[in-house]
């Protein structure tokens, strides 16, 4: 008996370090990785399936993704309608360059323009590709009247192309890579006085993300987004939107200052629409793709011969898009997602005061809990009790889960939280 009370102790003594240790399968991944895999990213777990909600490491321990691949995972893992129409689009037309036409690509664009504006779209394959979109289309408009410069905030991403690390408001992306691209400017967020005192007569554009993310989930304010629009008119200058993250009905609506502008009566609110908005991430819910709409105005800036990708808008991408966006649609995706952020936000907050828990901001699909402990420390707590989220912002941990998550699937993250944090 006592051998058992003994075993039965020093198995839950031990449990931590237990979960920690290697299986043969995993160390060989890891060493695999060490080996071959340049080492950009600190990794955890070793992953081998996942389905829904939920992914399993190679020795079938099971967790709760409520980081949904940052943002991407859309429809949540192994969805059967994404898949299906990846199987059935790569039997059909995988790929033909843009030399050709195929009817994929027309009518995400068609689709993705009713959901903002009058406009064309370009296609592409990352975050980082549409924002570089969104850089020379500034360039390209400011050029005749000697305007390049692209006001940015502090504290954004907007990824880690030369450019995309030059826009981005944070020293540390940059360190090591310099010279930086030349023609960034960087103000703090939410202040639209530094913005208006950054304008000047090489001013082409400004580029904002309507929640950071990365940053450590900051939403931008109505006043600031309606100023914001304002001055770049005054100046005739281009407000350009990156809505990699925030973006794609993330937070209840298609981009996020719909949501944020959402029963916001001053003048400028109802009518308030950017000139560019970058997307990536959900689009292909786990398929690489990325997209910028252009509005009306300046979407014949780019001709034949100024821009392009060979990957961009393939029609296996865009079948894959297609389908996302048909879920996103038929089952009222924004709508589940704008009342599960709701659900979490209420439920995170009873903890605010408790367990290194200082604050929950955000919104939707996009929720951050301010912690008084290091975020990537508390993640990897979480993690060995089965729960994902992603850190950011040092102090951060964000909720980016599936835009079809269930109140159960809250529960379940809550409950985990509180008995860990
Ligand atoms: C707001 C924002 N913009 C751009 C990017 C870059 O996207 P990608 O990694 O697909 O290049 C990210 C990635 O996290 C992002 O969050």
């Amino acid at each position: 008996m006592d051998f058992f009370h003994g075993l039965a102790a020093a198995l839950l003594y031990n449990y931590p370090l237990i979960m920690e240790q290697e299986s043969s399968k995993a160390a060989a991944v890891r060493q695999l990785f060490a080996d071959y895999v340049v080492p950009t990213y600190r990794r955890s777990l070793v992953l081998a399936r996942g389905a829904g909600m939920y992914v399993w490491d190679v020795d079938g321990r099971r967790y709760l993704d409520m980081g949904g691949g940052v943002a991407v995972n859309a429809l949540g893992h192994a969805h059967p309608r994404l898949a299906a129409a990846l199987h059935r689009q790569a039997l059909t037309l995988t790929h033909t360059s843009n030399l050709y036409y195929h009817e994929q690509q027309g009518r995400l664009a068609r689709r993705l323009v009713g959901h903002l504006a009058p406009g064309k779209v370009f296609f592409c394959n990352s975050g980082a590709e549409a924002n570089e979109c969104q850089y020379k289309l500034a360039r390209k408009t400011g050029h005749a009247r000697g305007r390049f410069e692209i006001i940015t905030a502090l504290n954004s991403f907007h990824g880690r192309t030369l450019a995309g690390i030059a826009a981005t408001g944070q020293d540390k992306v940059r360190a090591g890579f310099e010279p930086t691209v030349s023609g960034f400017k960087h103000v703090p967020f939410n202040d639209l006085a530094a913005a208006r005192a950054a304008v000047n007569e090489h001013t082409a554009a400004v580029l904002i993300e309507g929640i950071q993310g990365e940053g450590g989930v900051t939403p931008a304010t109505a006043e600031y987004l309606i100023g914001l629009r304002q001055l770049t008119r005054e100046h005739g200058i281009l407000l350009l939107w990156d809505g990699v993250q925030c973006g794609y009905f993330r937070t209840g609506r298609f981009q996020s200052f719909q949501r944020i502008l959402e029963g916001v009566t001053v003048s400028g609110a109802a009518d308030f629409l950017p000139d560019a908005v970058a997307m990536a991430k959900s689009i292909g819910g786990g398929f690489p793709m990325g997209a910028v709409w252009i509005a009306a105005e300046h979407a014949d800036v780019f001709q034949p011969g100024t821009h392009g990708t060979t990957f961009g808008g393939t029609p296996l991408a865009c079948a894959v898009a297609n389908a996302v966006l048909d879920e996103i649609e038929e089952h009222h995706l924004a709508d589940n997602i704008r009342a599960m952020g709701e659900l979490l936000k209420a439920r995170l907050s009873a903890f605010i005061g408790t367990r290194g828990i200082k604050d929950v901001r955000g919104t939707g699909g996009l929720i951050g809990l301010a912690l008084t402990v290091d975020g990537a420390a508390a993640a990897a707590r979480l993690r060995e009790a089965g729960l994902l989220l992603i850190p950011a912002a040092g102090d951060v941990l964000r909720f980016l889960p599936p835009l079809n998550v269930t109140a159960a699937h809250i529960e379940e993250a809550v409950e985990i939280i509180g008995r860990t944090l």
